[in-house]
């Protein structure tokens, strides 16, 4: 096995050209890289990237190279992507090649619009002030998509096929989105739905008439950019991403985004409220413009969705009174359960992953119905159950379970509640603003036992490995 810069510095020794020797080395790799070579000896640069991303930008405050623009958006207006078999040297300009051939440099691509938000000093972190912002990034999202759900114009501009099932694709939070998103299709138009875990999609089949979704905030992730080589099987197939220019929302079919601005912190918070918003009105959409549901319909389930960012507002205020002495309560509980039934599952799933993400703890999720078949052993005295209540009459019978154990029922949901926040069985997301008390929880319970929520240790923000 050689390493890279050998494989460089054996071609340099008959010739000085650092270009034409990364062009050569990088023939003779296989797998996925994205690097950027620096000759010691001249200060030259030279970058290239396979099935990874990197993109180049030129400003006045320099030549930059990076796999995110959100890295370098303080000082470009506009950046080029480096294709698969591109070579880039980096002078005073770019000198682009291809496959060891001259090339035109590719088409700028203006910088997405800056984080609306500042931190503040009760906001100190990112991840607080990204959950902060869920209302107005529900706000704007439905101020560009809501006109064109019930119309069926958000589905039809896509210029996809009908179809007859959903499967998505994701992985972590985007696949909770869209399990949400999944199972809004099954309850509003009667159409089935699968989700895969998108490390996991490659043996899975794919029936004719199906849609493929595949969920990304970054779009940059390995495990769904894998599942999309590996092979829809004939499914058309459509991205939803935070970042229509990344590699994900350029190799498939039609492209979506949820403009939820630029997320720095590594846990998602606002890009899963509006990947779940805006999927949801495009399954109201798709339902419309098949015929499957009337237009008074779809109008009723849209107005619902414009009442989300009051809803997330009421959450946030409510989780902000009442979950201080909460966190207190649970800082020394080693494990935590999270139980929904219904359209809360794909939450209380969201509230766990959030949990151990950030605080370190574990956290298991579960309809509440499965309770009794295994995870009930692990409660005991004090052991912290949080539960999505949105008015299921079938959660008193696992709620009293639990308490009769000595487990520590937190309840987020209709009036009554440990943290009440504005939910209904009817609503077209199901209980979308009880996300807001649980990223909360996460988020103050890591701030209680010192962790820093925007770097949670072992994670990255985008996972450009398998
Ligand atoms: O960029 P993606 O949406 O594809 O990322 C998928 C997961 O890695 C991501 O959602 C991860 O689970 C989050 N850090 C969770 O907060």
């Amino acid at each position: 096995m050689r390493v890279i810069c050998h494989l460089v510095e054996d071609r340099l020794l008959d010739s000085d050209d650092l270009l034409g020797a990364v062009s050569d080395a990088v023939a003779q790799l296989t797998g996925s890289w994205a690097l950027v070579v620096l000759d010691a000896r001249t200060g030259r640069m030279v970058a290239a990237a396979h099935r990874s991303p990197l993109l180049a930008a030129r400003s006045a405050a320099g030549i930059f190279l990076a796999s995110d623009i959100s890295a370098i958006g303080d000082w470009v207006d506009e950046f080029h992507i480096l294709a698969d078999g591109d070579v880039v040297e980096v002078t005073n300009d770019l000198v682009w090649t291809n496959s060891g051939i001259p090339a035109v440099v590719p088409a700028p691509i203006p910088r997405p619009p800056r984080p609306h938000f500042s931190l503040t000093v009760e906001a100190d972190d990112h991840m607080a002030a990204e959950i902060r912002e869920q209302p107005e990034a529900a706000a704007r999202l439905l101020e560009e998509v809501g006109g064109r759900i019930a119309t069926g114009e958000l589905w039809n501009d896509l210029g996809l096929p009908r179809f007859d099932r959903m499967r998505v694709v994701a992985c972590g939070t985007s696949l909770n989105a869209g399990e949400v998103i999944g199972s809004a299709l099954s309850r509003l138009g009667g159409l089935g739905h699968s989700s895969v875990v998108a490390s996991e999609a490659a043996g899975s089949v794919v029936e004719p008439g199906t849609l493929t979704v595949m969920i990304s905030q970054s779009g940059e992730t390995a495990d769904v950019l894998r599942a999309l080589e590996e092979g829809p099987q004939g499914s058309p197939v459509l991205a939803l991403v935070n970042n229509v220019h990344s590699t994900l929302g350029r190799k498939v079919d039609a492209v979506l985004s949820c403009a939820a601005g630029p997320e720095i912190g590594v846990a998602a918070t606002k890009t899963f409220v509006c990947q779940v918003i805006v999927g949801t009105g495009l399954v109201i959409s798709a339902l419309v413009a098949s015929g499957r549901m009337d237009v008074a319909r779809a109008h009723r389930l849209v107005n619902d969705l414009y009442l989300i960012p009051e809803q997330l507002a009421e959450a946030a205020a409510a989780a902000r009174a009442l979950l201080p002495p909460l966190v207190e309560e649970v800082r020394g509980a080693k494990g935590f359960l999270f139980l929904g039934r219904g359209a809360g599952v794909a939450y209380a799933a969201e509230g766990a992953l959030k949990l151990k993400e950030i605080t370190y703890r574990w956290a298991e999720a579960y309809p509440a119905g499965e309770l009794k078949h295994g995870p009930l052993a692990l409660v005991e005295e004090g052991t912290p159950v949080i539960v999505i209540d949105d008015d299921d009459h079938r959660l008193a019978g696992n709620i009293a379970e639990v308490r009769a154990r000595g487990g520590r029922i937190i309840t987020i949901g209709r009036p009554g509640s440990s943290v009440e926040v504005p939910l209904s069985l009817a609503a077209p997301c199901g209980p979308l603003a009880a996300v807001v008390p649980l990223q909360m929880l996460a988020l103050g319970l890591a701030v209680e036992l010192g962790f820093d929520a925007d770097k949670p240790r072992n994670l990255a923000k985008s996972v450009t490995v398998d």
